[in-house]
């Protein structure tokens, strides 16, 4: 089975980018993954902060991320970059951490006007961590996702019909990679 981790960069569990983490864990719930979440603000902030490559929490984070091979970064745009939250533990991971992993990121803004975060922001560093291959993501403003009863989310169809084809490329380009390498 396909081992995937997803990393929430969020602040809080009620925020709209909860919404966009529900649509990606049924994607992988749909598709026989095996998954967990790292929220990566229910971490200790102790060690988020002071660096602390010795915390257990910290390395049990790590060893999942290691036996994946599939990551999903699901992170909100703040001052026009991902998170700090975010940041604060890919520092944690080892150098090359995300070294033959498929790495696909889904992305909240306020606007459209910070579309190119994904480029200019999180490939970078997804690069430096040494990402096999860093997929098309999503970047869905915040209008589009509205929150509902009982901790649901309500996505708008077009944002939706993005996010299920940048989805559904990262199952195909999984399935390629499993085939390649079990040949
Ligand atoms: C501290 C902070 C900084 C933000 N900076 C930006 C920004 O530079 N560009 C942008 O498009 N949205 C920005 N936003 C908006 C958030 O990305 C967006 O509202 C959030 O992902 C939606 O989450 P919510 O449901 O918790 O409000 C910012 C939000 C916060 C809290």
């Amino acid at each position: 089975m396909k081992k995937a981790v997803i990393l929430y960069g969020g602040n809080t569990r009620k925020s709209r980018l909860k919404g966009l983490l529900d649509k990606a864990e049924a994607f992988l719930t749909a598709n026989d993954f095996v998954f967990e979440t790292i929220y990566v603000h229910e971490l200790p902030a102790e060690d988020l902060i002071n660096a602390n490559f010795k915390s257990k929490s910290i390395m049990e984070a790590n060893a999942k991320v290691e036996l994946a091979e599939l990551i999903i970064i699901v992170t909100p745009v703040y001052k026009a970059a991902y998170s700090g939250i975010l940041k604060t533990y890919l520092d944690l991971l080892p150098q090359t951490g995300f070294e033959g992993k498929t790495v696909l990121p889904l992305v909240l803004g306020g606007s459209f006007g910070h579309l190119l975060v994904i480029d200019y922001a999180l490939k970078p560093v997804l690069s430096a961590l040494g990402a096999t291959t860093i997929l098309k993501g999503a970047y869905i403003v915040d209008t589009q996702v509205e929150y509902a009863e009982n901790d649901r989310f309500l996505i708008d169809p077009q944002a939706e019909e993005r996010l299920n084809r940048v989805l559904e490329l990262m199952r195909e380009e999984e399935s390629r990679y499993s085939s390649s390498i079990h040949r």
